[in-house]
């Protein structure tokens, strides 16, 4: 049975620097899954964040001669200004410095504390401040550096607090039998490099660090930056608080769970994060979507390399439906991609110019030549134009169900080059010549049919551009969706325009 609610997260980013295009592409994949299901009918809640203690945040502030609040609370602004010029539709922005989220997470250290999930030990091993996290050997580079972000790691001894993970080591190994985690390939390397190993006891307190959350039991700890930065995904939603109305709904059986993150954080998402819940008796995510990275010099693209590109510059150039479009089409989530200024020319030209910007002006400017505007009473519902564009839409939504972004706008963009195709072949301009206007008119209804079905089918990625297809073929994009596509009134039309022009 459908569920009522969508619950969408990306990972909270850290203020440690602007955000980039690879922090652009999460969000941007959130941003449409959220939409999409908005047109479902489903009620959603899509949460991003910013996470903004721990050590680097600490050292940047310094660097900065300015407080880590003074930091944090410029570069967040900095993150809100990006998502608005993207059209990132968040329903909330939690920031780990919010009140209500440091109360909310000193209660779930007390309360898995009382439980004897968490005990006080002391903790010998090497630490990667970039990555804020305590590195296994596969982790570090035979000349002692750490894999993924290249710097040289500390080594610490210090007393600390234990989360009891090793416990869970069945629970786990279940879980990721299991398509909780996609795609296969990482699902498979949690169980290979972190789970048949042997799991440790993890870390949740520092001693030698001020920017973090304080505990109530021990004066000189503060929690560790990723218990408290997963724990956002429920204080965000009033877990721990005096409304939790929203996690009532939002982290309750009748939603479905979707958390995206980058590959690089995939062990604390389907280790730490399902241990964490299990502790305190919660349900967990329905799904942990891992994707690539996007490569630039092939590299990761990373604020610690230096090998960013700012998504404003982008959105400057090329407008914000462009990048989204880039986004969802080109990078599919189970692979790395390489960033490319000319792909996101070439991917715009191609399927938005050419294919469907040009299909429909070339079938709105003929509804105006040849019927002066309007298609009145058509009938085309046994054609085979209007049975492919069904097939289309159902293909497309068993793939959005799947979170396959990419293969989903691909199935959408193929309906559009079958109607360029097709309009090639009748040769519509011979059937007016033919005074076979009937044939004509349903001819133009059917593929105008397949033009609002791709019109709904990208409207979750190209926000601003499909309002002028609505205009282009005088209907009301609002109302409809994937069920009364086929009852749609359209008003007369007489204004010729160019939705996509070549860049
Ligand atoms: N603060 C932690 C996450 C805590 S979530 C409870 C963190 N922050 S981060 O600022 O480093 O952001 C990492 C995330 O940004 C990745 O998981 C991914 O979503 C996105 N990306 C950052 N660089 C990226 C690429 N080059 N390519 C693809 N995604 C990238 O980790």
């Amino acid at each position: 049975m459908q569920k009522k609610y969508f619950y969408v997260t990306t990972p909270i980013y850290y203020p440690s620097g602007n955000l980039h295009i690879g922090h652009a592409y999460t969000t941007t994949l959130a941003d449409i899954l959220s939409r999409y299901k908005k047109i479902q009918n489903f009620e959603t809640f899509f949460l991003t964040g910013s996470d903004e203690h721990g050590q680097k945040i600490e050292k940047k502030a310094i660097e900065m001669q300015l407080s880590p609040q003074e930091y944090v609370d410029k570069v967040t602004a900095n993150f809100k200004i990006l998502w608005e010029k993207l059209n990132i539709d968040y329903s909330k922005f939690i920031r780990t410095t919010d009140i209500q989220h440091i109360d909310a997470v000193k209660k779930i250290f007390t309360n898995l504390y009382n439980k004897d999930l968490i005990y006080k030990g002391q903790y010998d091993g090497i630490y990667c401040v970039t990555c804020e996290e305590f590195l296994t050997s596969s982790q570090i580079s035979s000349e002692g550096f750490c894999i993924i972000s290249g710097d040289k790691p500390q080594l610490i001894k210090e007393d600390t607090y234990f989360l009891r993970v090793s416990k869970f080591q069945e629970f786990l190994t279940e879980l990721l039998k299991t398509n909780f985690l996609i795609p296969e390939s990482r699902r498979k390397e949690m169980l290979k490099n972190f789970i048949e190993p042997g799991l440790e006891d993890l870390s949740v307190t520092r001693i030698t660090l001020e920017w973090g959350i304080p505990i109530n039991e021990d004066l000189k700890h503060v929690i560790y930056v990723w218990l408290d930065a997963l724990s956002n995904y429920i204080t965000a939603l009033g877990y721990n608080s005096s409304d939790d109305s929203l996690f009532k709904k939002f982290w309750s059986n009748d939603a479905e769970i979707v958390q995206l993150v980058g590959k690089e954080i995939t062990r604390f998402h389907s280790i730490y994060w399902p241990v964490i819940l299990k502790s305190l008796d919660l349900r967990l995510p329905d799904k942990l979507l891992s994707h690539g990275w996007i490569l630039f010099k092939n590299a990761k693209m990373s604020k610690s390399l230096g090998n960013v590109i700012n998504p404003l510059d982008l959105i400057e150039k090329f407008e914000s439906d462009t990048l989204r479009f880039y986004i969802a089409h080109e990078l599919p989530t189970n692979r790395d991609g390489n960033y490319s200024e000319d792909l996101i020319i070439e991917s715009y030209n191609t399927h938005l110019a050419n294919n469907f910007g040009n299909l429909a002006s070339r079938v709105s400017n003929m509804i105006i030549k040849y019927f002066d505007g309007e298609l009145i009473d058509t009938n085309f519902d046994n054609s085979e134009i209007f049975k492919f564009a069904n097939e289309t839409i159902d293909k497309f939504q068993t793939l959005m169900n799947n979170y396959d972004i990419s293969e989903a706008v691909h199935t959408a963009l193929l309906l559009g080059q079958h109607c360029n195709k097709i309009i090639e072949e009748i040769k519509p301009w011979n059937l007016f010549d033919k005074k076979k206007y009937d044939e004509l008119k349903n001819f133009l209804a059917a593929i105008r049919y397949c033009i609002t079905a791709m019109t709904l089918m990208l409207k979750p990625i190209l926000v601003n551009k499909i309002k002028l297809f609505a205009q282009q073929f005088g209907y009301e994009q609002e109302k409809i969706d994937f069920s009364n596509l086929n009852t749609i009134k359209f008003e007369k039309i007489t204004d010729k325009l160019i939705i996509f022009k070549r860049i």
